[in-house]
């Protein structure tokens, strides 16, 4: 039933969550082919992730946190380079690892949606050709397979693969050599990639419906909101279509797809533009532009139909926390919008719960709560707080202005 003092209907059993990724918080993830990437002689890479959050020992600090400001679920990842060190070497302990935390956040009142693959495989899988080579998709599956200790029981959401969009745009940057994506477009993604992701998730999700038909699985796309400037229509869907409709696409059978949205980019006839003259640009040099997740959840239902939409990343790079509250609210206005118009929206988990390793970087701050790179310690920012009370209250103040 809709909460009727808001007058933005957030359903009941709206997931409220906060995000992360194994390897951006757990620190020393030493047998995947990004921590391998980080340290080679001629990296690119400004920094390498080291020691993370430290989350891999203090994930029960990061969700008793999350539980006390008023938080309902809990979005991770479990690593592969970890469960699998060597090919078809499963470790029982890092199972029994993940399981714990499945089990802690559980304990905690905290439902745990877990990412089986975000961006990092194992070192072994790199090297032996990625996603391409032959064999790949088994490999892959037999992982999805290994996991039922930790996800078999008490898990209700599962997805499969993190942006599979941007792994196919990271092989075309290698490709061209070049790591850095540029402000306005990106190349064309990387074909054989795409398909063999595709095939992956289908595989991951019979495999991951073996282990228990109750879980809910799905993956979520980048997406990059392609705004169309009038005429320029047919060069906007026919540049959107490689670049994130086709993975849209590929969830049709699934459970629910997660939708993933900070920007937006807009396309005229001749192809991608800049963000406007003294557009706000936020530190990762993105548009701040709340009202992108709105286009994102109607793009992609128009796409999937009656597949439920989650929105599992959303959220602002910035060390002004006034800003981040501000940007959420104008994201939250967008879900409440679609609800409004009937769009199935189940849930919103911010990207991300910890300020942590962007990709190469500790400076584009996303967190809801700080960490000290030093000690550790955790200091949820106020809008830690503010989200945290819209889960427990679900009343989404109107801005007047
Ligand atoms: C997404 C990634 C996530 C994080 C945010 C900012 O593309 O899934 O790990 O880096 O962007």
């Amino acid at each position: 039933m809709n909460n009727p003092s808001s007058g933005h209907p957030f359903p009941d059993g709206f997931l409220w969550g906060a995000s992360s990724a194994a390897h951006q918080i757990e620190g020393n993830n030493v047998n995947s082919d990004w921590w391998h990437r980080e340290h080679e002689a001629d990296s690119t890479l400004p920094e390498p992730s080291g020691d993370a959050c430290d989350s891999y020992h203090r994930w029960r600090e990061d969700m008793d946190l999350l539980a006390e400001l008023g938080f309902t679920d809990y979005r991770f990842s479990i690593e592969w380079a970890r469960i699998e060190p060597a090919p078809g070497h499963f470790s029982k302990a890092e199972i029994a690892h993940y399981r714990r935390m499945v089990e802690g956040a559980l304990d905690r009142g905290l439902r745990p949606m877990v990412t089986l693959h975000h961006f990092t495989v194992p070192r072994w899988f790199a090297e032996r050709g990625g996603w391409t080579a032959e064999g790949a998709i088994d490999l892959f599956e037999r992982y999805v397979r290994a996991t039922a200790p930790v996800i078999g029981t008490g898990v209700r959401h599962v997805r499969t693969i993190n942006e599979p969009n941007m792994i196919a745009l990271a092989v075309a940057f290698r490709e061209l050599g070049t790591e850095v994506a540029p402000i306005a477009g990106i190349p064309l993604l990387d074909r054989p990639t795409t398909d063999a992701l595709i095939r992956a998730h289908h595989r991951a999700r019979a495999a991951v419906k073996s282990i228990s038909a109750d879980i809910q699985v799905g993956w979520s796309i980048a997406n990059q909101v392609y705004q169309a400037l009038p005429g320029a229509e047919a060069v906007t869907a026919a540049y959107s279509h490689p670049r994130e409709d086709v993975f849209i696409e590929a969830a049709r059978g699934d459970d629910w797809i997660g939708v993933q949205s900070y920007t937006r980019t807009r396309i005229g006839a001749d192809g991608p533009l800049p963000a406007p003259d003294g557009a706000e640009r936020t530190l990762t040099g993105w548009e701040y532009y709340p009202q992108a997740l709105g286009h994102a959840l109607r793009h992609t239902a128009g796409i999937v139909g009656d597949v439920p939409l989650i929105v599992t990343e959303n959220g602002i790079a910035t060390d002004d926390d006034t800003r981040r509250v501000d940007y959420t609210t104008g994201a939250l206005q967008e879900v409440s919008a679609a609800l409004e118009d009937g769009l199935d929206v189940r849930g919103y988990l911010h990207w991300s719960a910890l300020d942590n390793y962007e990709w190469g970087s500790y400076k584009p701050t996303f967190g809801l709560i700080a960490v000290d790179p030093d000690t550790f310690e955790r200091t949820p920012r106020p809008s830690a707080a503010w989200l945290g009370g819209l889960a427990r209250t679900r009343v989404l103040p109107r801005i007047t202005s």
